[in-house]
């Protein structure tokens, strides 16, 4: 199909490939790029070096990656309404280290939600350099599920942190913005908006916007946004600080920040990845994403009002945005079993813990699911409805191969009716 010289790589990508169209890719934080998207990804934009910014590079050649970069820069910016984009962060974990380089020092308290309760290993988890290099203070959801804002309040009062991380990878709830940076502001801290899982949400109008409120904003391009791997960092302020002596002030972010990328931790950026994030950022500034993005979350509280309806146990009861996180415990089965046997009828979710839970990391009471992928193959409400009683039926005879064969011959029918964008 691709008429690769290289065979071994070749029958693996289009392994893959297969393995995407007859299945259901339900993790939330994948979906399936356009066809645009993976042209500039696969173009000779990949070949060049260009290490510093449009208009200021090491390397001599830069005239049209000047042009892909401001591109991509310009529609960042005007997508999300802020005056300072910076694409050039390889992915969403560095993105979060240069903010954490550019805003506070090694030892510094910083703030931000622990793993098992839906945040990222980025936003101060003990094994990850958020919580090696940095003294990092963790917050929680109360029991209901829903992030406990009080906590967070009396956390910062006695903890006075310098930065406070929000955003989560398994959260399907709302933030709400204004109280959060109201919660920053009882230590005048940096409030940081990692809208990773949630920037198609934003974009398209159904998550509120943390510009205006939080100091900085970062994403990763590859999940709602559904461009290719990378992530984003935004702000506003004065891009033209002088670089030196830079003062740790809001006027200063943007120089800070782009000074934190590089020199700081990286060197040449991807361009042909810079060049995907900018045809990314062209489609979700049509009509047609916001009405993806509007049907994303419908997808999603359809799935989460039909399993609720199955006796499964959501967290906080339903969702908001993409994603679904399930507590299992009631059904007698624990996240990695559930994972497996749905993995074998043809849909891929992941384990996950739930708040407050009893069992390890590892091996969690809970699955995490969501709707961007499916979404993006055109599947409704009424496909929906029929996913989540296989979903259903494959967790109820999770060790039944019979039916779980037959599953796996249904959704393959279903899902070969709903092409991946590249095989439309
Ligand atoms: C909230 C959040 N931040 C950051 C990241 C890190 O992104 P990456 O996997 O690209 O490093 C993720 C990825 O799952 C995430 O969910």
């Amino acid at each position: 199909m691709y008429g690769m010289k290289d065979k071994a790589i070749e029958k693996l990508i289009q392994a893959e490939a297969k393995r995407q169209f007859e299945g259901l890719e339900m993790i939330p934080s994948e979906n399936h790029t356009s066809t645009d998207v993976l042209k500039a990804l696969g173009s000779r934009l990949t070949d060049k070096y260009s290490e510093g910014y449009p208009g200021k590079r090491y390397y001599g050649g830069c005239e049209f990656v000047d042009q892909v970069e401001n591109l991509a820069r310009d529609r960042a910016k005007k997508l999300f309404g802020v005056d300072h984009a910076n694409v050039q962060p390889y992915s969403g974990s560095p993105a979060n280290l240069a903010v954490y380089f550019a805003l506070v020092d090694p030892g510094d308290t910083v703030m931000g939600m622990h793993l098992y309760y839906g945040g990222h290993m980025t936003h101060g988890l003990k094994v990850n350099f958020s919580g090696t290099l940095y003294h990092s203070v963790q917050y929680h959801t109360g029991k209901d599920g829903y992030l406990d804002y009080d906590e967070m309040a009396g956390m910062v009062t006695k903890e006075k942190p310098k930065l406070i991380f929000v955003g989560a990878t398994a959260y399907p709830r709302i933030f709400d913005w204004k109280k959060l940076r109201d919660i920053a502001d009882l230590n005048k801290a940096w409030l940081v908006a990692d809208i990773s899982h949630i920037a198609g949400l934003v974009v398209g109008g159904v998550h509120p916007s943390p510009v205006g409120f939080a100091d900085v904003i970062t994403t990763t391009t590859h999940k709602t946004l559904r461009g290719p791997r990378g992530a984003m960092i935004l702000c506003n302020g004065n891009p033209s600080s002088p670089l030196k002596a830079v003062e740790r002030k809001a006027e200063n972010l943007p120089t800070l920040i782009d000074r934190a990328i590089i020199p700081g931790l990286q060197g040449g950026p991807h361009n042909h990845q810079t060049a995907a994030i900018a045809v990314a950022l062209g489609e979700a500034a049509t009509p047609e994403f916001k009405a993806y993005a509007k049907q994303i979350v419908k997808n999603a509280q359809t799935l989460a009002k039909e399993l609720a309806g199955k006796g499964y146990n959501l967290v906080t009861g339903g969702t908001d945005n993409h994603l679904l996180l399930i507590d299992l415990t009631n059904k007698k089965i624990i996240g990695a079993e559930a994972e497996a046997a749905l993995g074998k009828a043809g849909i891929t979710v992941n384990k996950n813990t739930v708040p407050f839970d009893p069992r390890p990391p590892f091996s969690p009471s809970g699955i995490r699911m969501g709707t961007p992928a499916l979404t993006t193959r055109g599947m409704k409400e009424s496909e929906m409805v029929q996913v989540a009683e296989w979903i259903d039926t494959a967790i109820t005879h999770s060790s039944d191969e019979k039916i779980l064969n037959k599953l796996s011959n249904d959704i393959k029918t279903l899902a070969k009716q709903f092409p991946l964008p590249s095989d439309k």
